[in-house]
């Protein structure tokens, strides 16, 4: 039975090697929908290519370029945000894969499994904010979250060796990102090119830039508190710069299950789509002896604040994580921009944090007001300290 898939975010990192997966894994999957924000010329190409059924481009800015770019193919051209969200209701779709960046994943993330569909989820972003209402949407509609990022990806299936009131931890395993063995006065100088240069992965500049702050891992701590539904006091982020192990399950019996492949997210990828069977598939066989020695260590908690701070977070629940993701989402930008430094990241989701009243037990309509306050929080800030200078 052919699979439809669904790629929201097509043109981005994860999107792209999506893509790649689905052209390796024959006709059995077919691509059905594409999104973009504002990247026409790619999406255009994408159409062209894989011929889609529908195509969302989210800045609805960019509309009328699309379809002056893709000429009289047939397909239908969504726009806005609201765009993602039809895609996610179609009859025709089985499987949603969440590949956009930041919290502007999380309406079409909740359709999706609200209709019942399979979620890949790569946007981390959606279950930062609306883990809980996601998780339990997709329980009462009886399918299934499956997670994309390659830590979440590796709990998974690890999981899948015992049951789950037999787990004892779950350990994320972390490269430790550009600044591992840097100290606090080390990150005061840090440059945008340093911080953009990640070791191991090779991705989307937001997620590289949460890596290097480890606010990344942070939000895998709170992700996987809602994935697996695991109290935070069981998670335990490991420092592994090799990235061959995606992270391990320790069962009561004292048995600790690994996943282990080469670094390339096409692996976990492939696997969300084609779950619950294995294929074969275009990804680079792992020979352990050619990576000879795997490494370990503890995370450095007072070098990395972000990651402490996401501990607390993932305790504290209600508003904080939506407060955290927007409050350094927005801050990512700013850094991007040139208008921060690499600390201020850090310091400014810590302020709003410690600002923030926390609420529980609230709607998503609650949750994403407290994603704008935090932004305007950041943005205030910044141009106060900004205009202080000038
Ligand atoms: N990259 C990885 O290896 C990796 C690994 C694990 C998890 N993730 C997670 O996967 C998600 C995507 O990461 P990425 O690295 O692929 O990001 P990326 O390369 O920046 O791509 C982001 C995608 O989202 C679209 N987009 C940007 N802003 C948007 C908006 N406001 N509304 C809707 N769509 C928007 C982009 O369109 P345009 O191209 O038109 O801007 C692009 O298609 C993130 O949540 C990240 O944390 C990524």
């Amino acid at each position: 039975m052919t699979r439809n898939i669904a790629i929201l975010g097509s043109t981005g990192s994860v999107g792209r090697n999506a893509l790649r997966v689905i052209d390796g894994l024959g006709p059995e999957y077919a691509i059905v929908a594409l999104s973009a924000h504002s990247n026409v010329q790619l999406l255009a190409e994408q159409t062209k290519r894989h011929e889609p059924k529908f195509v969302a481009i989210t800045n609805s800015d960019y509309a009328a370029a699309l379809r002056e770019l893709i000429g009289d193919l047939d397909v239908e051209v969504l726009s806005g945000l609201d765009g993602l969200t039809e895609i996610a209701e179609l009859e025709g779709v089985d499987i949603v894969l969440s590949a956009v960046v930041g919290s502007a994943g999380v309406r079409s993330a909740l359709a999706t499994v609200r209709a019942g569909k399979r979620l890949a989820i790569a946007n981390k972003e959606s279950l930062i904010i609306a883990g809980e209402l996601l998780t339990k949407a997709a329980k009462e509609n009886g399918t299934t979250i499956l997670p994309v990022d390659s830590e979440h990806s590796a709990i998974f299936q690890a999981m899948l060796s015992g049951s789950h009131k037999e787990v004892r931890r779950i350990i994320l395993t972390a490269s430790g990102g550009p600044f591992r063995k840097a100290t606090v006065e080390d990150l005061q100088n840090v440059t945008l090119e340093q911080a953009l240069a990640h070791p191991v992965w090779s991705m989307g500049p937001k997620i590289t830039i949460d890596s290097a702050t480890m606010v990344n891992k942070a939000f895998e701590v709170i992700a996987a508190r809602w994935l697996f539904d695991i109290p935070v006091e069981k998670i335990e982020v490991l420092v592994h710069p090799e990235s061959i192990v995606h992270s391990l399950v320790e069962f009561v019996d004292g048995s600790v299950i690994a996943q282990l492949g080469k670094p390339d997210m096409r692996l976990p990828i492939q696997y969300a789509l084609t779950y619950p069977s294995r294929v074969p598939g275009i990804c680079e066989r792992l020979r352990l002896e050619e990576v000879g020695k795997l490494t370990f260590e503890s995370p450095n908690l007072e070098v990395f604040r972000g990651l402490s701070l996401g501990f607390e977070v993932a305790r504290t629940g209600g508003t904080a994580a939506a407060v955290f993701n927007a409050a350094n989402e927005a801050a990512v930008e700013e850094f991007l921009a040139g208008r921060i430094r690499f600390v201020n990241i850090v310091e400014l989701v810590e302020h709003c944090l410690n600002k923030n009243r926390v609420k529980r037990h609230v709607s998503l309509d609650e949750l994403l007001e407290a994603d704008a306050w935090a932004r305007r929080e950041v943005r205030n800030k910044v141009q106060k300290c900004v205009g202080a200078k000038s």
